[in-house]
Order: C-alpha cells, then sequence, then structure tokens
C-alpha cells in the first residue's frame, strides 16, 4: 500500500461552547477528549472558543453563500471544515444555549453541512433545553445530528468553593455509559 492509500486518521472535535473565566465547560470538554481517546483510534482535539476568540460574526455576506471576507471566518471554517465530526459540550444558560456557541455556529455555514454532530449539555438537570435549541439550529445547517443527545446533570454539590467542578472524572464517569453509546454513535457515522 502506498503512502497515498494510507486512510486517514479521522478528527473529531470537541467544542466547549461555554467562554466563562470559571466554568465547567472545559473541565468536562478535557475530561470527555481523555475518555475518547481511550476508546477511539480518532485523533481528538479540544477547540476552546474562549481561545478561538472568534469576532461576533462581521461578514457582509450571508455565511450562507460562502463569500468569508475576513480571515478569521476562513480560519474558522477551515477548522469546522477539517473536523470527521464534532462533540459539542454546551452548557444550559436561561433555557438555551451560551451566546459565543451561537456565534460559531453561525459564522459559516456550508462547513456544518452533513457533519456528525454529538451534543453533550450540562446543567442541574442535563441541560435539555438546550439540547433543544442546539438540535434546532443543527437541523438547519443540516448537520448530521447524532442520537441521543447526552445529558450531563451537575448540581452545586459538583462544584468547590471556586466554582470550578470538584472532580470533572467522577462526573464524567457517572455519565459513563451515555458517552458510550455516543463515541458509537460517531463511530458508525464515520464508517470505522
Ligand atoms: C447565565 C447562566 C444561566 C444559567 N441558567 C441555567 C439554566 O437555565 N438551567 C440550568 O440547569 N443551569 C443554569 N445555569 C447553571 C449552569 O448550568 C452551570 O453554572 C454551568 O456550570 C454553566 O456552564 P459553564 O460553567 O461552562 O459556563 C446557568 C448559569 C449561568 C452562568
Amino acid at each position: 500500500m502506498s503512502a497515498d492509500d494510507t486512510p486517514r486518521t479521522p478528527v473529531i472535535g470537541i467544542l466547549v461552547g461555554s467562554t466563562r473565566p470559571v466554568r465547567a465547560g472545559r473541565q468536562l470538554a478535557d475530561q470527555i477528549a481523555e475518555l475518547a481517546r481511550l476508546r477511539s483510534e480518532a485523533d481528538i482535539t479540544v477547540i476552546d472558543l474562549a481561545e478561538v476568540n472568534l469576532p461576533w460574526l462581521d461578514e457582509p455576506k450571508m455565511p450562507a453563500l460562502g463569500d468569508y471576507q475576513h480571515e478569521h471566518t476562513r480560519a474558522w471554517a477551515r477548522v469546522i471544515d477539517g473536523l470527521d465530526a464534532v462533540i459539542v459540550v454546551s452548557p444550559q444558560y436561561n433555557g438555551g444555549y451560551p451566546a459565543p456557541l451561537k456565534n460559531a455556529i453561525d459564522t459559516v455555514y456550508a462547513e456544518w453541512r452533513d457533519k456528525p454532530v454529538l451534543l453533550v449539555t450540562y446543567g442541574f438537570h442535563g441541560g435539555s433545553m438546550a439540547a433543544q435549541q442546539l438540535t434546532q439550529v443543527f437541523g438547519v445547517v443540516k448537520a448530521n445530528l447524532l442520537e441521543p443527545p447526552i445529558a450531563i446533570s451537575a448540581t452545586n454539590d459538583d462544584r468547590d468553593a471556586s466554582g470550578h467542578l470538584a472532580n470533572p472524572c467522577e462526573l464524567v464517569e457517572r455519565h459513563r455509559a451515555q458517552l458510550e453509546v455516543g463515541f458509537a454513535a460517531i463511530h458508525t457515522a464515520l464508517g470505522c
């Protein structure tokens, strides 16, 4: 087999949907990434919107036209385009999901089409309202939403005095069965 015939390792992005300075999102995403690396041969990469620092949508044309004017938009498009699947890790904020995540979705368009997307929401009761909204929006951009979405319940008992998750490993372990189903759905979608 020549080097060109070597199958490419799929890349799964874990998108951190919250950007607050003290947040559970990055802790959860890192922990989910560790679990995913244990059971997957894919390349698992955490994409933190707090680090991407995408500007608020400032494209003069509708992103659906694909005529991106700004290099930061083209860079974000390359990030999403380069992922074979995305695990979106989102909190529930006041019955919805965070504005920076909506901005990250809306900034590009075609790059989401047919992209396998697994939703992982969290909140006191699993963030189901955020999952409902994300389901609607990812449906509009024609992503391949994988079922079932994963709901992580985190109460105040799961936090330390600073507001961080006291034991993200234990929290993720508590939801491991759901996450394993999600990882399997991604692998089925990727045909590997
Ligand atoms: C602005 C805001 C609104 C929130 N609204 C809800 C909510 O509607 N339902 C819920 O279960 N938790 C809610 N929470 C609690 C969050 O689920 C919890 O703080 C979570 O850790 C937020 O994610 P983050 O730490 O990654 O930002 C809210 C938190 C914030 C900051």
